[in-house]
């Protein structure tokens, strides 16, 4: 069924409650090191602006678990969004406290307002419908571009829809469409790349691309409890034992299904992950004793180069080593830019595997390249993402319960000197 979109919806003088996932990396200076999520949300924004909305933009950022954690503030994205639209972005210091309320109600039409980390207040995570309530009351409309979050029943994804006229924004809408595409309607040899540290991660992954892959090449550590399950030798190599049965099942069913099974066919192995005294390529699946695998060696890549020209759709979630480690990081890379080079209709999931496309500098190379790490690892399960499933049908507004909005309250005139002064409007750069 087909979400409502902000196309349909009339702006003009309405405040909007945008919920964005800028739950990005900050470095150690305070600075944004990776924008890709809030640079998708800007048609959004800026498509809102023109047709006469003021937006108040709340995220969450990190896991603060119900507590203000300073580093978990959300300054830097609220800086990093005000120099990519080039429009003063206000901040406020609390997400539903007095700083909040009064900023909401001096709002003006064409002004942007972002609300400090909602997961500073516990309410967020347990989906409580009073704090969905006080958020709908600043708003007259709910968009929700919150792709990479819609996995979680929380409350400003998931409870908060109920309260306003809501719509999904321009960045989930192509999120579900490219997805969909690959998962509905892949043009065959469809095939899926598949790592990371654990299987029980992608079980349900696995189960749903078998109906639907001719192929499904495995690395990262994952690959490891699959070669155990082959007989293989791994040495010390991360292994989940309990899921070894599960991993002859899934090979099994593959084998009956006529869907190939690549696994690597030698490893890159070391003694220790952090001294690296031994770095050495096994010639077969065998790993020695004493030694952990972390990376797919030369041979397992030119398997993976012959399944990977020869697609014409290519889903890829997860790295094939570890990959924050440069010398272990090979496998991701050159993998990379085998997808890259493919001519055909490809998908990366979001998280490390995104993250490996980005640094490269291959991103305008792939058809889609998600925002979202768990949100499209449900996605490519098959599964309904809360999120997305509590905003309206196209075409089929649902009824609101209603909520009063928000006016000024004793609450408001509770705002304290040092609350005062931390309430900023970060400046677009001057140009
Ligand atoms: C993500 O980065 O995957 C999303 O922002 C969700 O974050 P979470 O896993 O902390 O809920």
């Amino acid at each position: 069924m087909k979400k409502q979109t902000i196309r349909t919806i009339d702006f003009s003088g309405k405040k909007v409650l945008l919920r964005v996932d800028f739950n990005v990396p900050i470095n150690e200076f305070g600075v944004v090191a990776n924008d890709k999520r809030i640079k998708e949300e800007l048609p959004t924004i800026n498509y809102m602006l023109a047709k006469g909305a003021s937006i108040i933009i709340i995220s969450h950022l990190g896991r603060p678990e119900g507590k203000v954690v300073k580093k978990y503030s959300l300054i830097p994205c609220a800086k990093r969004l005000a120099d990519l639209l080039h429009h003063d972005v206000k901040f406020a210091s609390d997400c539903v406290g007095p700083v909040a309320n009064k900023m909401v109600q001096n709002l003006k039409p064409g002004e942007i307002l972002m609300l400090e980390n909602l997961r500073f207040q516990p309410e967020e995570e347990n989906d409580d419908e009073n704090f969905a309530k006080k958020l709908a009351s600043y708003a007259d409309i709910y968009v929700n571009d919150a792709f990479g979050v819609c996995h979680r029943k929380h409350a400003s994804i998931h409870a908060v829809a109920k309260y306003l006229p809501n719509a999904i924004g321009f960045l989930i809408e192509k999120e579900v469409k490219n997805i969909s595409q690959v998962l509905n309607n892949p043009d065959k040899p469809f095939i899926a790349i598949l790592g990371g540290a654990k299987v029980s991660d992608k079980l349900g992954v696995i189960s749903s691309l078998i109906e639907k892959c001719d192929a499904i090449l495995i690395g990262g550590a994952m690959a490891y409890t699959f070669l155990k399950a082959q007989g293989y030798n791994v040495g010390k190599s991360k292994v989940e034992t309990d899921l070894i049965e599960t991993a002859k099942d899934i090979l099994n069913k593959a084998n009956k299904k006529g869907v190939k099974i690549v696994l690597p066919v030698d490893n890159v192995y070391t003694n220790n992950i952090k001294t690296k005294k031994i770095v050495k390529t096994s010639k077969t699946q065998e790993i020695p004793d004493k030694m952990i695998g972390v990376d797919i060696g030369k041979k397992t890549l030119k398997l993976f180069k012959q399944e990977i020209k020869k697609a014409k759709t290519i889903l890829w979630n997860g790295p094939l080593g570890i990959f924050e480690e440069k010398m272990f990081s090979k496998g991701t890379y050159k993998v990379a830019k085998m997808v890259s080079k493919n001519k055909g209709f490809t998908v990366v999931g979001g998280g490390d595997s995104a993250s490996a496309i980005i640094n490269m500098g291959f991103e305008n190379k792939i058809s889609h390249v998600s925002t979202g790490g768990g949100a499209s690892l449900k996605m490519f399960e098959g599964k309904v993402l809360p999120g997305i499933d509590a905003i309206s049908n196209e075409g089929e507004e649902k009824k609101k319960k209603t909520v009063s909005k928000v006016s000024k309250t004793k609450e408001t005139s509770k705002e304290t000197s040092k609350e005062k002064k931390t309430n900023k409007t970060v400046s677009k750069s001057k140009k």
